[in-house]
């Protein structure tokens, strides 16, 4: 029998080369890939090169097996994109595909490979389990209440998302019900680290083979917050040769790698010293409910918009209107929300793929979810646009979702349109600067203060804008500002208590 050792140093499956250290988020990504990083839980680059080619030397052997070794326990330092997260080397690496070695070079006949494949081992998953839920950068704490609510117990928001242990269904039934979180990452190791060898080391001890069969697909992804190795690809490399190295001593095959669609993702998350291994249980992100079929001007992420509408204190009883509603992201989660519809319902999760999901308990959690909508109806939920592209693809999206008929819609300029009922809650992200060319947008900002004014006493207004510019003219005073995240741009989330014959503050000088 011969065993075909591939050299992990020197693997062929290499994606491109880490390049230069990442000025633009992503910009070194395929455009997929930059577009998974949109908006998503990865890490601000950082604007300087922290990365030092001389630290990335590595110490002694023996010093770095100890420092190496995978700890299971919570970890100290989650993957951050919390405002700090500025600071932080953010970098998706997947390795491309090269396919199986073992299948070009077959090492022993079917029989026997398929004999020594590990059997599927529920118990990789069985008890409490240590588990990260990214979400929106601002969103930590509402998230965290979205979990509770959802029967998540001892959850501990930090930066970038919450924290919690819990069993391995509770983690699928935040993928199948959360609106606010990104992602659901199971921890599986760890630990210290000085160098790339000791990263190796560390995945090689743990038991891949039970918790995926050989036959899923892999991919990793490092994500870095201070990171002092030179290639964060190189360290997602040296994870894939653990993972496969590990399998090929106990099955003599390996599993292929799919850098775009991965039935498994792993995800290694780096600081300056430790490392934490997870298992991503969701793949495509959950923001990616699945209806949104076209395309709108500087749409918003869905989670952040359903993120909007909590912070908003809006429930379904009250009126709501997006009078700037572009692809009408915001209406669809109200929707959603108000229909208590799942937002997982339409989607495949990355969990299935894992030793440890069980069919029958994920198929009453999704029948439980289909008991609980509610009836489609007439909604007092209201959107308008002045451009009738926009209220076109709403309508489109709307369609696609099967919601049209819940929502009122029609093009409209929002400094002129009427309240359509007497109290209610305005949701929206107008057009600023930055995303949208608007001719002049001190006076567009005026004319919508004007008219909320004018039109819209005893409502409360809630408008993101990343343009400071808006709360110089809006001409009111804003009761809250909330700092949130609209993918790398940094906004607020201003609140409008909105009461007749409120005076116009004095404008800023110009
Ligand atoms: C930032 S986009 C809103 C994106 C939306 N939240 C989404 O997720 O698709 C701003 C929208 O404001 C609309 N808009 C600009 N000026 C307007 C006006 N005077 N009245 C109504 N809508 C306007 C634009 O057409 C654009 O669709």
């Amino acid at each position: 029998m011969r065993i075909i050792k591939q050299d992990s140093e020197s693997t062929p499956e290499v994606s491109a080369p880490a390049k230069s250290r990442r000025p633009v988020r992503g910009s070194h990504l395929p455009l997929r890939q930059r577009r998974a990083l949109k908006g998503s839980d990865l890490p601000e680059p950082v604007e300087e090169p922290v990365a030092r080619v001389d630290k990335a030397a590595g110490p002694a052997a023996d010093q770095s097996r100890r420092r190496g070794r995978p700890k299971a326990g919570p970890q100290t330092h989650p993957p951050r994109s919390g405002q700090g997260a500025r600071h932080e080397e953010g970098v998706e690496r997947k390795l491309r595909s090269g396919r199986d070695a073992a299948r070009r070079h077959p090492v022993r006949g079917d029989k026997e490979r398929e004999q020594r494949r590990p059997q599927p081992a529920r118990k990789a998953a069985a008890g409490p389990q240590h588990f990260f839920v990214a979400g929106p950068r601002g969103l930590e704490q509402e998230l965290a209440r979205e979990l509770a609510e959802l029967g998540t117990e001892a959850v501990e928001a930090g930066s970038g998302g919450v924290r919690f242990t819990g069993e391995i269904a509770q983690a699928w039934k935040i993928n199948l019900w959360s609106r606010l979180a990104i992602r659901v990452l199971q921890q599986v190791a760890h630990g210290h680290y000085k160098n790339e060898d000791d990263l190796y080391r560390a995945a090689r001890e743990l038991p891949w083979p039970e918790w995926f069969p050989l036959g899923r697909t892999i991919a990793v992804t490092t994500v870095a917050h201070r990171c002092p190795l030179k290639s964060l690809n190189f360290a997602s490399l040296k994870i894939k040769d653990a993972v496969c190295d590990r399998f090929r001593d106990l099955t003599g095959a390996r599993p292929d790698v799919d850098a775009r669609t991965p039935d498994v993702p792993i995800l290694l998350y780096l600081t300056e010293d430790s490392y934490t291994l997870y298992l991503d249980l969701t793949g495509e992100p959950l923001n990616r409910r699945g209806y949104r079929v076209q395309a709108a001007k500087a749409p918003l992420n869905e989670n952040l918009a359903a993120g909007m509408l909590r912070l908003a204190g809006w429930t379904p009883k009250m009126p709501l209107l997006d009078p700037m509603m572009g692809g009408g992201t915001i209406l669809l989660e109200a929707v959603l929300m108000a229909l208590n519809i799942a937002p997982g319902l339409r989607r495949h999760f990355a969990f299935e793929n894992l030793n440890s999901f069980d069919r029958v308990e994920w198929a009453r959690l999704r029948k439980n979810a289909q008991a609980e909508q509610k009836e489609k109806r007439a909604l007092p939920i209201y959107g308008c646009d002045i451009d009738p592209r926009m209220v076109h693809a709403t309508e489109t999206n709307l369609r696609a979702a099967g919601l049209l008929e819940c929502v009122t819609l029609r093009e409209a300029d929002a400094l002129e349109v009427e309240a359509p009922a007497r109290v209610g809650v305005i949701v929206s992200n107008p057009p600023y600067g930055v995303r949208l060319e608007h001719e002049d947008m001190a006076a567009f900002y005026q004319g919508l203060g004007d008219n909320l004014k004018r039109r819209f006493a005893g409502w409360n207004a809630y408008l993101l804008s990343a343009d400071v510019e808006l709360a110089k003219h809006i001409g009111l005073k804003a009761s809250r500002r909330t700092p949130l995240f609209n993918g790398p741009l940094e906004c607020r989330l201003y609140e409008y208590r909105i009461v007749s014959g409120q005076m116009r503050r004095p404008r800023a000088p110009a």
